[in-house]
C-alpha cells in the first residue's frame, strides 16, 4: 500500500501522486454542484443492488440512510470537500465509508465512476433545462403582454436599418416571441435524448452482476436506458447539443439587446429600460446606460465559445471514456448559468420598458414609408408595379426636395407623377392605412397582432 490509502486506486500504485497533479486532475472544485444529482443515482443504484440481491435490504437501508444524512450536511454547508478525493463521487463515497463504516464500500458494486458521472451530468442538466424552460417561457409571456398593450403602436420597420415600412410595434415583439417558440422546441426536444439511463454500462463494457437497468431508469425518471455501454460513457452529444440549443437562444437575445439599445438611444428614441436595469456614468452625469442588454449580447461570445470548445473536446477522443471528458463540466455549467441568468434578467426586464409611441410614430412618418403602398395602390388602379415603383421613386425625390410626407403633399402635387391618382390616395397614404391593410395571417395589421396574440398564449 502507498500513502494514498485513501485512494481507490491504492494498491496498484507505490507512490504518492504528486501535490501538483493531484489538485491539477481534480475536478471536486466545480463537479460537487452535481451533488443531489450523485446521491439521487446512488440511492437508486443501491435500490436496485438489492432488489437483485446483490445487496441485502438492510445494507441497503443503512447506505441510502446515509447518502441523505451526507446530502443534508452538504446543504447545510458542513461538508468539507477535498482535493485528495478528486471528485464529487469519490468525496460522497468515502464520507459515505467514514460514516456507516465498511458497508458504504458496497455501494460501488457494478458500477463505475465513467458511467456514474454520465448519469449525474444527464440528470443535473435535466433539471437545469426545466428551469430555463420555466424562465424561457416568463420571457414568452412578458412579450405577448406587451405586444398586446401594443397591437396599434406603429413605428417603423426597418431593412438596412434604413425605414421601409411602418409596422405596429406589437408584431415587432411576437417577432421575438417566434424565435424564443423555436428555442423552447430545441430544449424540449434535447430532453428527450438526454433523458435516457446509461447506469449499468460500468467502465465501459456493462458489468458482470445481474443488474435491472430499467429499475433504475424507472427511480430515476429517465425514459429509457442507452443500448451501448460504450457509447453510454463516452459519448457528450447531449451537452453539445443543449449548447447548440443555448447558442441559439444567446444568438436571439443578442439581436434583441441589440434593438434595445438602439431604441434606447437618444437619437431613436422609441424606449426608455427600467432604471432597475441601468448604470450610470462615474463622469458624463446625463448617461443611463443600457448595460444589461450589453451584457447579454456580450456573453453570448462565451456561450458560442464553450460550444466550439466542447466540439473540440470531443473531436479526438477514441472509445470509450477518457479524462478529456472531465473538461465538459465547466463549459457546460458556465453556459447554464449565463443563459439562466440572461432569460431571467430579460423576462423581468421587458414588463419595465416604457414605449415612447409618440417618438415611434414620428420616426415612421420620416422616411416615406408608405412609399410601397403608393406604389401598390397605382397597380389597383391598373399602372404595371414597375412602373409604379418609377412614379413613386419621382414623388419620393420630390418630397426629399420639398421636406413632405407623401402624405402632406397636395393631390394636384401627386397628381403631376401619375394622373391614375385619386383622392382615395389619402387613404393608404397614412400609416394607420399602410398596416392596417397587411391583414392576413403573419401580417402587421393591428387585428392580425391581437388574433396573433390569442394563439401565443395558448401555444407557450
Ligand atoms: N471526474 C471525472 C469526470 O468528470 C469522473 C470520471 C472519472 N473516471 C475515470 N476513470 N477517471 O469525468
Amino acid at each position: 500500500m502507498s500513502q494514498d490509502s485513501d485512494k481507490p486506486w491504492a494498491g496498484r500504485f507505490n507512490e504518492p501522486t504528486d501535490a501538483f497533479v493531484e489538485a491539477f486532475t481534480a475536478s471536486v472544485g466545480f463537479d460537487q454542484r452535481m451533488y443531489r444529482q450523485d446521491i439521487a443515482g446512488s440511492i437508486a443504484h443501491a435500490s436496485m443492488l438489492a432488489k437483485v440481491g446483490v445487496l441485502t435490504k438492510d445494507e441497503c437501508k443503512l447506505i441510502v440512510d446515509g447518502l441523505k444524512h451526507i446530502e443534508q450536511k452538504i446543504s447545510d454547508g458542513n461538508f468539507t470537500w477535498s482535493t485528495r478525493l478528486e471528485d464529487v463521487h469519490m468525496n460522497i463515497e468515502s464520507a459515505l465509508t467514514e460514516n456507516i463504516g465498511n458497508v458504504g464500500k458496497k455501494l460501488h458494486t457494478g458500477r463505475s465512476r465513467n458511467d456514474q458521472v454520465a448519469t449525474d451530468i444527464r440528470l443535473y442538466l435535466r433539471d437545469e433545462t426545466q428551469l430555463i424552460l420555466g424562465e424561457l417561457k416568463r420571457l414568452q409571456v412578458a412579450l405577448i403582454d406587451l405586444a398586446e398593450q401594443h397591437a396599434d403602436t406603429i413605428l417603423p420597420g426597418f431593412t438596412h436599418l434604413q425605414t421601409a415600412q411602418p409596422i405596429t410595434f406589437g408584431h415587432h415583439l411576437l417577432a421575438w416571441f417566434e424565435m424564443l417558440q423555436r428555442d423552447q422546441s430545441r430544449l424540449e426536444d434535447g430532453l428527450k435524448r438526454m433523458n435516457v439511463l446509461p447506469l449499468g454500462s460500468a467502465a465501459l463494457a456493462g458489468t458482470t452482476y445481474p443488474i435491472d437497468r430499467e429499475y433504475t431508469a424507472g427511480l430515476l425518471g429517465f425514459d429509457s436506458v442507452t443500448e451501448n455501454s460504450l457509447d453510454s460513457v463516452s459519448d457528450r452529444d447531449f451537452v453539445i447539443e443543449f449548447t447548440s440549443a443555448a447558442s441559439l437562444i444567446m444568438m436571439h437575445l443578442s439581436r434583441f439587446s441589440e434593438e434595445l439599445i438602439i431604441w434606447s438611444a437618444a437619437q431613436f428614441d422609441f424606449i426608455e429600460l427600467g432604471e432597475s436595469f441601468c448604470t450610470g456614468s462615474s463622469i458624463m452625469p446625463q448617461k443611463k446606460n443600457p448595460d444589461v442588454p450589453e451584457l447579454i449580447r456580450g456573453k453570448s461570445g462565451r456561450v458560442f465559445g464553450h460550444l466550439m470548445g466542447l466540439l473540440t473536446l470531443m473531436k479526438g477522443q477514441p472509445l470509450a471514456y477518457n479524462k478529456d471528458n472531465q473538461e465538459d463540466k465547466e463549459p457546460l455549467f458556465d453556459t447554464i448559468d449565463n443563459l439562466k441568468g440572461s432569460l431571467k434578467v430579460f423576462a423581468d426586464m421587458v414588463p419595465n420598458i416604457q414605449v415612447k409611441k409618440e417618438n415611434m410614430y414620428q420616426a415612421a412618418f420620416k422616411g416615406f414609408a408608405t412609399a410601397t403602398d403608393l406604389a401598390d395602390y397605382l397597380v389597383t388602379k391598373g399602372v404595371a408595379f414597375r412602373d409604379a415603383h418609377e412614379v413613386v421613386g419621382s414623388a419620393v425625390r420630390f418630397g426629399i426636395e420639398q421636406d413632405k410626407d407623401l402624405s402632406e403633399m397636395s393631390l394636384s402635387e401627386l397628381q403631376n407623377f401619375s394622373d391614375a391618382i385619386e383622392q382615395d390616395v389619402f387613404e393608404v397614404l397614412t400609416l394607420e392605412g399602410s398596416v392596417a391593410a397587411r391583414n392576413h395571417i403573419g401580417g402587421t395589421a393591428p387585428a392580425q397582432v391581437k388574433a396573433a396574440v390569442k394563439r401565443a398564449r395558448k401555444r407557450v
